[in-house]
């Protein structure tokens, strides 16, 4: 180990001074030497203190398929040498905060699995990483939808994660329909995604048997165009619940794909970064109040089966009220044949922030009609904030469309830019100058 870093270290040396003569050589050896010390992850940390910049170099094993990344400690930015980039052998390696892309589909309200499975690890990583969190508005219509209420739900899913905490001037908030490079690249990786792989999909084997005969295209494809809202950003990481796992390997299959076909000449930048999973231990997945054994969702029939992060705390109780329990005496959490205790006692811990053993301690002997109203008290007194949070940006317009149309130029340049690396790869023949404006 330690002789394994003395030559990298003599390397990077060596490198720098190359670059320094401006000679490409010597960012070629700089990824030589990130390839052959290809078994171990290195990272670079930036810790700034009394106006001094102070960097800290760590190794760690790499693992090889997708792993749920962990965040880093202590709020220190997590830096990364990125490695998707342009078709040329001369761009310089570009060290940057890692980054994070998610997005909720505006698919009627958001719900408490949304909020606990995916909105509120973006919210508590926002310090780490470089940040950008869209609706993804071009998902929604890949189950039938109604017109009239696509772009109320589009501004209300925005508006919801600002309440929930997302800070603007720390994370990029757009909609994805107005990033025009999600759609075009998704065309493009379309046209190198083999059909099988889509048909492995759960999710879309799911939801096409709830759809019956009216099952688009756009549902089948959905997977490519996640990849491409992935991909276009370079992303390190995807903070999202259980359920998308399985998209999260086929984005990186894509990836892998593109690269392996249209940038494995030597000296040649990878078009793609092959991102992974952030994915929470609590609340990873978030089950129907129904049912114990079935995802919360926004798409259930029954309003009972979920608890929409603006429902009043009238609503919430009564839902708490009616939800399925079963026969047994007392909480437990590890007993497969009580799902419902699992769900219940997962999200009051959830929204206590309490350790499981504090939990159990606390409702481990209480009976369904002791826990329940104690649970709705705390789910009321969790989202109670946040809905007071919500309806402020609400009354805000300018506001709002202030932080989209800033999210959506800073989302713009990126995605222009990888989408160009991607055509450029394909072979595209690309303008070469501004196209001249009609009179
Ligand atoms: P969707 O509502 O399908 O757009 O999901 C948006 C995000 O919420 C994704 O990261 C999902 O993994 C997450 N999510 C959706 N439903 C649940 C659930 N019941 N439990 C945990 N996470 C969920
Ligand atoms: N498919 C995701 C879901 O239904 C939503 C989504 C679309 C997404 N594009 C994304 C999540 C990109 C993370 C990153 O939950």
């Amino acid at each position: 180990m330690k002789f394994q870093f003395c030559v990298i270290s003599l390397h990077i040396t060596i490198a720098l001074a190359l670059m320094l003569l401006g000679d490409s050589l010597g960012y070629r050896l700089i990824k030589e030497v990130l390839k052959t010390s290809s078994r171990y992850t290195i990272t670079t940390q930036v810790e700034v203190r009394n106006n001094a910049v102070r960097y800290k170099r760590t190794s760690r094993l790499r693992q090889s398929s997708v792993e749920d990344a962990i965040a880093d400690d202590e709020g220190i930015p997590a830096i990364t040498v990125a490695e998707g980039g342009g078709n040329g052998s001369t761009g310089f390696p570009e060290v940057r905060r890692k980054r994070v892309l998610s997005g909720v589909q505006p698919t009627g309200s958001l719900h408490l699995g949304n909020y606990l499975g995916a909105i509120r690890q973006w919210v508590s990583n926002q310090d780490t990483y470089d940040n950008y969190f869209c609706v993804v508005d071009l998902h929604a219509i890949t189950a039938p939808h109604d017109p009239k209420s696509l772009s109320r739900d589009t501004i209300q899913a925005a508006a919801m994660y600002v309440a929930c905490g997302i800070d603007p001037s720390k994370s990029k908030v757009f909609i994805q329909s107005h990033v025009t490079a999600h759609s075009e690249l998704a065309w493009l990786l379309n046209c190198i995604t083999p059909i099988n792989w889509l048909e492995r999909m759960i999710q879309y084997k799911e939801k096409a048997l709830k759809q019956g005969d009216n099952v688009g295209v756009g549902l089948f494809d959905y997977p490519v165009l996640m990849a491409a809202d992935i991909l276009l950003y370079q992303a390190d990481l995807v903070p999202v619940g259980e359920d998308q796992r399985q998209h999260l390997e086929l984005t990186r299959d894509i990836a892998r794909r593109f690269n392996d076909q249209f940038c494995n000449k030597r000296g040649k930048r990878k078009t793609f970064k092959e991102p992974n999973a952030l994915i929470v231990k609590e609340g990873a997945r978030v089950m129907s109040l129904q049912d114990g054994t079935s995802k919360m969702s926004k798409s259930a029939e029954n309003d009972f089966s979920r608890i929409n992060l603006l429902d009043s705390p009238d609503v919430i109780s009564s839902k708490i009220k009616k939800c399925k329990t079963d026969l047994f005496k007392g909480l437990e959490w590890d007993n497969p044949d009580r799902p419902e205790a699992k769900n219940l006692l997962n999200i009051y811990q959830a929204v206590t922030n309490r350790s499981k053993e504090e939990v159990l301690r606390e409702v481990g002997s209480m009976s369904w009609g002791t826990f329940k109203p104690l649970l709705a008290e705390a789910v009321i007194a969790h989202l109670s904030p946040i809905q007071h949070r919500y309806r402020e940006v609400m009354q805000d317009e300018a506001y709002l469309s202030k932080v989209l149309a800033d999210g959506k130029e800073a989302a713009d340049l990126i995605a222009d830019q990888t989408l160009g690396w991607a055509k450029t790869a394909m072979g595209f023949y690309l303008p070469k100058a501004p196209l001249k404006l009609l009179k």
